[in-house]
């Protein structure tokens, strides 16, 4: 039971600082959601925070060190003002937990990423009895539950939608199994709902999302019922979903490819390694020839469909001969945008027991896999100068009478024109570009009507 909103704490402000993935960024305009019934207000403005709230991320680097610095600088920028209620929240929360407010005595408040829906009760309990809090349980299911009572309210053009959290997967240098739990996946109705709600508040593009979004599965309901589910809505014109491991590439998803007309033809599929040694090493439990079936059957129903992936080079045990089979598996498959890092010990993980290799190995195999990766995403965009591409508008760019959209790609594109167009697609011839981003101007004159 939620207690009764507290009279001292109407129209408050709160401030959210978001790291790590979409997932984290869904759940920060959840919470902002969720807080305003007990009348706590989302402010741009940190400096005028009565709550601040870091929702963290746990994955890589120094994590841990990363949210007592930024302890540091809250404190800073509230040296001479009133105190505000201090929370840490998301991924690193869950794996420090108590440890948190021990440490650091200027935090109030830690909750995980599966208890925010006690994020009411917490505030108001601390608000009530000045008594640190901590939430960390396991409860996505509750969680859920009452977040769909919840109005989400984000007015984006693309949205996120969560549909499955958590990972059983456990592959060897990873924490999300840790942070996020064991797989769940939402009822199905429940994320139509929320999709219908997203659309009433503009969304013209949902976003999957998930862990494993491609584990998705509710009842006899699969990620593949859900995008033709979703489609069915006149207002969407695209969906996408993210994350998805090549495990989880079953044929009735490789099918919606075939059949849906709102599917982007982008895959994000993560490979992290084109050496089957070192994907054993990882427990990917997938092989180079599985992730390259995929590639040439996916590629057999659309050759427009393009990938983009995340690489992790470094990996304890990974051997010259391993990384050169990760730079030949790019200049096969020339991935159109992807991620790339330094394998990072992660305390609790298997691979945290493994011997490291040597940093500075590690870091010119970053920059050589960056550059290849990087020339393939120049020549790309290179080769659509002077071509009409579709952008669905997204909003208002920096400059002056600019517009920002995305192409069916996710590129960025920056061009001319009316505000009118936000959330339509738009022809757009482009005149130049870089490594992420196109610029171009409207072109009515093509034959394509802007939808
Ligand atoms: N579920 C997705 C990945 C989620 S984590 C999948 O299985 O592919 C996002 C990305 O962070 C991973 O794809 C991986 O490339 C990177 N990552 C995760 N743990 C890491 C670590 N310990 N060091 C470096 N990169 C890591
Ligand atoms: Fe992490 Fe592997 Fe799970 Fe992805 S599949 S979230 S990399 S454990
Ligand atoms: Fe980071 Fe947690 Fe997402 S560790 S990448 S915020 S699932």
């Amino acid at each position: 039971m939620e207690l009764k909103r507290n009279p001292n704490s109407k129209n408050k402000k709160i401030f959210i600082k978001t790291f790590g993935c979409q997932m984290n960024e869904y759940d920060t305009n959840r919470i902002y959601d969720t807080v305003k019934k007990i009348g706590f207000y989302k402010t741009a403005n940190s400096h005028d925070a009565n709550c601040y709230l870091l929702n963290t991320c746990h994955i890589r680097d120094k994590a841990k060190q990363k949210v007592y610095h930024e302890v540091g600088r809250v404190k800073k920028i509230f040296k001479s003002k009133e105190k505000p209620i201090v929370i840490v929240a998301g991924c690193v929360a869950q794996a420090e937990n108590e440890e948190i407010l021990k440490r650091e005595p200027y935090v109030d408040i830690v909750i995980g990423p599966q208890s925010y829906h006690k994020i009411n009760d917490t505030i108001l309990n601390y608000l009530n009895k000045k008594k640190k809090e901590e939430e960390t349980e396991f409860d996505t299911i509750s969680k859920f539950n009452y977040l769909s009572k919840v109005k989400n309210k984000n007015s984006k053009v693309s949205s996120f939608l969560t549909i499955q959290e958590g990972c059983d997967k456990f592959c060897h240098f990873c924490v999300v199994p840790y942070t996020r739990g064991p797989e769940y996946s939402r009822p199905f109705k429940q994320i139509i709902d929320e999709a219908k709600d997203l659309i009433n508040n503009g969304a013209r593009e949902i976003i999957l999302l998930g862990q494993n979004v491609n584990a998705y599965k509710y009842k006899n309901f699969k990620l593949s019922n859900l995008i033709l589910e979703i489609e069915k809505f006149r207002e969407i014109k695209r969906i996408r979903y993210t994350t998805s491991h090549p495990r989880d590439m079953s044929n009735d998803l490789i099918d919606v490819y075939k059949n849906s007309k709102k599917l982007m033809p982008l895959v994000h599929l993560p490979i992290q390694s084109g050496s089957n040694n070192i994907l054993k090493l990882m427990n990917r439990k997938h092989s180079v020839k599985n992730y390259l079936d995929i590639y040439e059957r996916l590629k057999k129903i659309n050759p427009k469909i393009e990938f983009s992936s995340d690489f992790i080079v470094g990996y304890p045990g990974e051997k010259d001969e391993d990384f050169e089979d990760t730079l030949k598996l790019i200049d096969k498959i020339k991935f159109i945008n992807s991620y790339s890092f330094v394998y990072s010990t992660r305390p609790g993980t298997i691979a945290s027991q493994l011997k490291t290799i040597n940093h500075e190995i590690s870091i010119k195999r970053l920059n050589k896999i960056q550059d290849l990766l990087f020339k393939n995403q120049i020549e790309v965009n290179k080769s659509l100068e002077n071509k009409v591409v579709d952008v669905l508008v997204e909003n208002q760019a920096k400059e002056l009478n600019k517009l920002f959209g995305r192409s069916e790609y996710m590129t960025s594109v920056i061009f001319s024109g009316p505000k009118e167009l936000i959330g339509k697609i738009v022809p757009v011839k482009i005149l130049k570009s870089n490594r992420t981003t196109l610029f171009g101007k409207l072109n009515y004159d093509s034959d394509k009507k802007v939808a």
